[in-house]
């Protein structure tokens, strides 16, 4: 009976050598293109996320305000800084030069000057609201907002008519 001892070993011990090696190899050729692979589905491959959004993307965006595009955001706190100098309401004798005077310094067509008792005495007689509303929006010749148009706060517009009324008591 012959050995048992089997005969194939020292080719199976070579070709597991070589098989290892192919691996080895197949392993080392295959990771660059798995690296390639990557690249080509990677951010500089045209099917990127990053890409596709970029080709996607309107070439246009229309920005609303309070958004963060567009410097919305920039300008917003600038709007928000600039917005507490309005509220300032001017002393009744500044609005009064600009608005009022024109007519009611010299008392032209009939406007009541300031301190001119009789013809304030009936107006006042009317009560501060009624006044408040024909300085407001006009009565008779006086027109709406005298020459303030929008340039003037209905409280400083009130504030005129109530300083008119305290020279005129
Ligand atoms: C273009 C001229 C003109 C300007 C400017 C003008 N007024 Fe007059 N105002 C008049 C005339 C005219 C009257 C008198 C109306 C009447 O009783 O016939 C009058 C009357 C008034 C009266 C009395 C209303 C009443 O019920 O009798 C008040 C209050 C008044 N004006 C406030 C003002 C204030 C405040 C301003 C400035 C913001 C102003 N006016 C600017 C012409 C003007």
């Amino acid at each position: 009976m012959h050995s048992a001892k089997p005969q194939h070993t020292p080719s199976r011990t070579v070709s597991t050598v070589l098989v290892s090696a192919f691996l080895a190899l197949g392993i080392a050729w295959t990771a660059p293109a798995v690296a390639a692979s990557d690249a080509a589905s990677g951010q500089y491959s045209i099917n990127s996320p990053i890409k596709v959004e970029e080709r996607t993307s309107p070439s246009a965006k229309v920005c609303v305000e309070g958004d963060t595009c567009g410097g919305g955001a920039a300008a917003a706190p600038a709007a928000a800084a600039a917005e507490p100098a309005a509220p300032a309401t001017r002393d009744p004798q500044t609005v009064f030069n600009t608005g009022c005077a024109a007519c009611h310094a010299s008392g032209a067509a009939g406007a009541p000057k300031p301190g001119d008792k009789a013809a304030w005495a009936p107006r006042i007689a009317e009560g501060k609201d009624t006044l408040h509303q024909h300085a407001l929006h006009g009565f008779k010749g006086m027109p709406a907002r005298g020459l303030c148009g929008s340039g003037c706060t209905d409280e400083e517009i009130m504030g005129v008519v109530d300083w008119m009324v305290s020279q005129s008591e």
